[in-house]
């Protein structure tokens, strides 16, 4: 049996890579890694293959950066060839960028069986490019596996037959749970001359960097929260690329370029507070246990904020002052860990898959 795991983009290699270690277990599954190229900069992309043990791809298309049509037509375009050469079983894809609705209408149209893992995810926002993304691949797939309960019942919504969905849970998490360990000595080592008590913060949705009044906004309220607590802010280039260009001042936050993997989970376990739009933050951060404040008026990952940390504090900044001060005065909710985020997720999935 053949199997090609197809990625791109920096939020999906710590959920490829669980994958592709469990499915070793079975010798008669062969399998090919393709990397898009969607993410191209070693800091977003080499470095996380390193540190998570993932073995170079096997195909790499290249595609680099683009408007949405041209990115994700460039990679159908390109990873067509692939599958005609390679003839895979099926074709596993991640998560709700670009390189998975590509990957996954190419597959589906040479009649090739699609796996979507991290299915069923819905923030009912259709401005999100993600969530058209995750409306789509979840019609094309054959095997939907969901990390929590809401995703199946949206799925059986939108009438995805209840025997495609496999509940497997959250194969983040997997990744987390194997690195918090080294995440947390390097940590309590290198503490690269960060302050004691910090507040995280990552910031790189177009809906909140793209405008430069809500930019600006953003970035104001930020310094406000500097005032009582540090800001570490690795930044996305996408958003330096915007202070730039708008010509914004963020200079008395702790601005840096994107971190590692490992290095980023060290940041984030020991943060008083995580401050994001970022969706699979607001998943670790629940883990952890750490509160975490969402930069967006909705969220795909609702559990994280009925049973975890997060709150979704839009763009309101009394809102966020509000849930700052309950932060720093210990009085916030202290959430639970999901079901089925236990380390565990692709070791099913593969069982699954090799079934
Ligand atoms: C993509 C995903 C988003 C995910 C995010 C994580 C889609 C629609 N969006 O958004 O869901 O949360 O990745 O990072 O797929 N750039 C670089 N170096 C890189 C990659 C990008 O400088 O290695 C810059 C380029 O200027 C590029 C911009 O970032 O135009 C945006 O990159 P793109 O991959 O289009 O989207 P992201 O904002 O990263």
């Amino acid at each position: 049996m053949k199997v090609i795991h197809i990625v791109g983009a920096r939020p999906n290699f710590m959920k490829v890579a669980p994958v592709l270690q469990a499915l070793k277990a079975y010798s008669q599954v062969r399998q090919i890694l393709v990397h898009t190229g969607q993410h191209y900069d070693a800091n977003m992309s080499d470095v996380f293959f390193e540190q998570l043990g993932i073995p170079p791809a096997d195909v790499n298309l290249a595609v680099g950066s683009a408007t949405h049509a041209r990115q994700t037509a460039e990679i159908m375009s390109r990873f067509e060839p692939v599958l005609l050469e390679h003839k895979p079983d099926l074709v596993l894809v991640y998560g709700d960028v670009n390189s998975t609705v590509a990957a996954a209408l190419v597959a589906a149209k040479l009649g090739v069986r699609v796996g979507h893992v991290e299915a069923g995810l819905r923030s009912f926002d259709r401005t999100m490019p993600e969530e058209i993304n995750r409306l789509l691949t979840d019609q094309l797939a054959d095997l939907l596996f969901t990390p929590s309960e809401d995703g199946d019942i949206n799925l059986q919504r939108e009438g995805i037959p209840p025997e495609k969905i496999f509940r497997v849970g959250n194969v983040m998490i997997d990744s987390l749970v194997r690195l918090l360990p080294l995440a947390r000595r390097q940590n309590g080592h290198s503490r690269n001359g960060l302050p004691e008590r910090y507040a995280l913060v990552t910031l790189h949705r177009p809906s909140n960097v793209d405008d430069g009044t809500t930019l600006k906004n953003i970035l104001q309220s930020l310094l406000e929260v500097n005032r009582d607590l540090a800001v570490v802010f690795p930044a996305h280039p996408r958003t330096r690329l915007r202070i730039a260009e708008f010509s914004l001042r963020a200079d008395q936050l702790l601005v840096m370029d994107p971190l590692p993997y490992v290095d980023f989970l060290g940041l984030q376990s020991r943060a008083q507070v995580v401050i994001t739009d970022s969706g699979g933050i607001q998943e670790e951060t629940t883990y952890l246990g750490v509160p975490c404040l969402t930069l967006r008026e909705n969220t795909e990952r609702p559990i994280t904020v009925s049973l975890g940390t997060n709150v979704l504090v839009g763009q309101d900044s009394t809102k966020l002052r509000a849930e700052l001060a309950r932060i720093l005065a210990g009085s916030h909710k202290k959430g639970a860990i999901p079901p089925l985020w236990d380390g565990h997720a692709a070791e099913r999935i593969a069982a699954i898959v090799a079934r």
